[in-house]
């Protein structure tokens, strides 16, 4: 399919259920590179799709946009929220990125780094002060980010507790 086919729309309540199951998916693949355990429990992601559904309706500060192919079907998600700095900080305002998804059949044909400038869109729309996400250093999707001007500024340190 051609990527002018493609439309990224913003979600609506609707859409809530594939909302879930593409950030399910997502997690899936980030987990399998080292990434945090998705939930297990079926009704652990239907709340979070009655928690998508809500903020839809009622939270700005949300932004839910799926890719649609020229039959009306979602292949691809980008998901952001709007984070106002802890009050020991300068006011900065951030637009955390969440989910980056895009159907393994669509993927390479543009349609991800369409999604990522439709979130960037968002923010300069809602006057943010910078983007942030988290990506799995293994990740080939970090090329993606490098190219769309993001640049790695801190570390994640852990020390895991379990089976120690
Ligand atoms: C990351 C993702 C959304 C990119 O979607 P996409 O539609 O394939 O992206 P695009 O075609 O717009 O851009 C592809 C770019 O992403 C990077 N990339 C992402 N995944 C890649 C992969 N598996 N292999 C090669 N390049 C990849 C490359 O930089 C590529 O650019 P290039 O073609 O100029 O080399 C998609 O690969 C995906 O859903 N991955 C699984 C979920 C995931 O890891 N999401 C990111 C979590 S932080």
């Amino acid at each position: 399919m051609s990527e002018h086919a493609i439309r990224i729309e913003t979600a609506s309540e609707a859409d809530a259920a594939i909302v879930a199951a593409f950030i399910r998916k997502m997690l899936l693949y980030t987990e399998s590179l080292g990434g945090y355990a998705g939930n297990r429990s079926e009704s652990g992601w239907a709340e979070l799709a009655a928690r998508v559904a809500e903020e839809i309706r009622s939270n700005p500060k949300h932004a839910y946009l799926l890719a649609k192919d020229g039959e009306g079907s979602a292949i691809g998600l980008g998901a952001a929220q709007i984070h106002e700095a802890h009050l020991a900080l300068e006011p900065c305002k951030t637009l955390h990125v969440s989910t980056l998804f895009v159907d393994e059949s669509q993927r390479k044909g543009g349609i991800g780094r369409r999604i990522l400038e439709e979130l960037i869109t968002f923010g300069k729309s809602r006057g943010v002060d910078e983007i942030d996400l988290g990506v799995e250093a293994n990740n080939p999707a970090v090329k993606l980010y490098l190219d769309a001007g993001f640049r790695i500024q801190r570390y994640r340190m852990v020390l895991g507790l379990k089976g120690n």
